[in-house]
This record gives structure tokens, sequence and C-alpha cells, in this order.
């Protein structure tokens, strides 16, 4: 069965991408490579032996979509295109409402006007806001801090809507917690542009000595060491996730939500000292003032994922930053170095 992968050159989308092939789905790349780099096909070939399939595009070109959805006979949509960066979408809010909620309306225009109903879309813990407490289960309320942020949640509100009005439709959302962490082969891997806003890439540019401390922001917040507790989560689990919602969809089950996380939270000295037992090498850190939007605490309860997907994360906080630390130390400039 073929399978739409929008943004799929990207970090989430690449690993998912070898995820599919691996449960013997035919994936198919759509990315503008605004985000991404050309380089992700050559790597995925080289791990999966096999020309890899790809469409160059912007998914808000509607016509353009409709002739991918056709051309290859997708038979469900995974959507992960569009901008994820807090900061950004503060400062340039329009280009997100753009880009994001642009995106997936043109996308699901397109996949109406050919009948393609299986649609998994990748959402965030973001929407939960500032949790009252954890962990986080999916009844819990949602709301925005940040333009990103409220880009999901009207997303996941446009889709709620479309299933109503056409129950034929199956529609996963799935809310990703912290994915982190890079494919065992180490060629493939997360590779932001310019200086990481995330702590995994932060943390391995320090190790590798590209960048001189990383700050900690806050120090003081009501956590066991008073740094921020997160639920990082795979990348490899979590693009294991996408295809058990795919063969849930694909399989008949109703429309769900569900919380991508491993219901663990870790702080960001739990992290430092992970990673630093993992490669050998020292992270200098700092404590530093609170970002401004950071909550202290955000992890998820899983359960309803392995209830509806049976699906759970398998890999521990070492294999993450082992990982990480292969494909950082294995690629210093990411694909910048590809030809
Ligand atoms: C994790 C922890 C920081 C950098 C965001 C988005 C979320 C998703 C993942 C897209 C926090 C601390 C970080 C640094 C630090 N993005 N930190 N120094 O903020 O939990 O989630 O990215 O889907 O939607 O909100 O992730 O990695 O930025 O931060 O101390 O240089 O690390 O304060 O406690 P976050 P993060």
């Amino acid at each position: 069965m073929n399978i739409l992968l929008t943004g799929g050159a990207g970090y989430i989308g690449s690993h998912t991408y070898v995820a599919l092939l691996e449960a013997g789905y035919t994936p198919v790349i759509l990315d503008n490579f605004s985000n991404s780099h050309p380089a992700v096909l050559g790597r995925l070939q080289r791990v999966t032996d096999r020309q890899v399939l790809c469409e160059t595009g912007d998914v808000r070109d509607t016509a353009f979509v409709q002739d991918v959805l056709r051309k290859h006979s997708i038979q469900a949509v995974i959507h992960l295109a569009g901008d994820k960066a807090v900061g950004e979408s503060v400062a340039n809010p329009l280009k997100y409402y753009f880009n994001n909620l642009g995106g997936a309306i043109s996308l699901m225009q397109a996949m109406q006007a050919v009948d393609c109903k299986v649609l998994v879309f990748s959402s965030s813990a973001t929407v939960y806001g500032d949790p009252a407490s954890v962990p986080i289960a999916e009844h819990f309320p949602r709301s925005h801090t940040n333009p990103y942020g409220h880009t999901k949640l009207v997303i996941e509100d446009m889709l709620a809507a479309q299933s109503a009005a056409r129950p034929d439709w199956k529609v996963a959302v799935l809310r990703y917690f912290n994915p982190v962490g890079a494919h065992a082969c180490g060629l493939i891997g997360e590779d932001p542009a310019g200086i990481p806003n995330n702590l995994m890439p932060y943390i391995s540019r320090v190790a590798l000595g590209q960048l001189p401390f990383l700050e900690v922001f806050g120090g003081d917040y009501p956590t066991p060491d008073g740094t921020g507790v997160r639920d990082y989560i795979h990348v490899c689990d979590l693009a294991e996730g996408h295809v058990a919602a795919v063969r849930a969809m694909l399989g008949g089950s109703s429309g769900m939500q569900v919380n991508l996380g491993t219901g663990r939270g870790y702080s960001v000295l739990e992290v430092v000292r992970a990673f630093e037992q993992a490669s050998g090498r020292t992270v200098r850190h700092r404590i530093a003032p609170r970002r401004p939007g950071d909550v202290a605490q955000c992890y998820a309860n899983p359960g309803l994922a392995r209830q509806q997907l049976g699906w759970q994360a398998r890999r521990t906080l070492e294999q993450m930053c082992a990982d990480a630390w292969r494909w950082q130390s294995g690629n210093p400039n990411g694909y910048r170095d590809d030809a």
C-alpha cells in the first residue's frame, strides 16, 4: 500500500519513511525542502537499499497534491509538513498560520477531491499548554501559548469537523512529546539549521565542541532538581507509532487522538548526565534564567496509544543519547557535507 509522507524529508519524516518500508508499506515523500535537505534522499536510499520515491513541491499547491495522490494511488497520508519553531512562530505568526493551516487545508481539499480518506496528523503535546498536572492524558484541556501551538490546535479542530462531516474519513491525531535521537545506522538524524532551539541537538553540538556550553533554562522549577522535565521519546519509537496508526486506520479503526510519549519524564540535568555517559564527552553547562513560555513539567500518560494502537515506546534514554551522539559525531555538519 502506498502512503504519502508530506514533509517526508524532515527529521520525523525520514525516520517514518524507514519504519513504513520495514513494515511492508510503500512510502512516497512530498517535500519542498524549505526545512529539510535533499541529501536525505540519498541517505535513505543507502539505509533502505531502495530507490526513494519523492515528489518535490509545496503541500499548499492543491492541484500538485491531487496529482501526486492520483499518480501514486495513495491509500493514506501522514501529514508532517509544517513549521515547528516555537520562538519563530511568536516573531512571525503569519508565516505559521499560512504554512501550517494553509498546508493542512490544501491537503484535505486534495484528499477530498480524489477520495483519499485516511489521514495521520503530526500534532504536539504543546496543545496541552501548561498542564494542571502530570502525566498528561488526552482528555486534558487544550490551550495554546504561541502561534505554533495554536496552529496544531486549530488543525486538530479542522480534522474533527471534517470527520464529523464525512464519517468515512479515518483520522489519527498523534500528539508528540519530545522526539530525540536517530536511527541506529547513523546515516539519518536531526539536523536543525543554525543554532538549535531544542535540547538534544544543542547538547550534541556542545559535546562535539561546536558550541561552548549549554544554558540550562531555569534551575528553580518545582521539579526534583529544579530543571525542566520533559518526556523524551526515541524518534524510531515515534516513527513506529505512525506505522501503527496507519495500520489501525487502514484496518477500519475509528479515528483517535493519542499521546506519543514514554510516560517517563527526565530533567535537563538528567539528560545532560545520560548524554555524557553515552558519548564519553563532557557537556559543559550552566544554569541560566528560565526561557519564556516554558512549562515546568510535561510528560505523557501513554496508556491510550497502547490500548488503541497496540504501540508503546521501547527505547531508553541511554539509547536516545547514544544514537543522537552516533549521528552527530558521524555527521558534524549534518547533511551539508553531502554533495
Ligand atoms: C526541552 C527542555 C528547556 C534548550 C518544543 C516544542 C514542542 C516540540 C519539541 C515541535 C526544556 C530545556 C532547551 C536549551 C535548555 N516541537 N532547554 N536549554 O520546549 O519541551 O518542546 O520542542 O513539535 O512542540 O514546544 O523542547 O528541547 O526546546 O526543551 O535548558 O538550550 O530543555 O527549558 O525544559 P520543548 P526543548
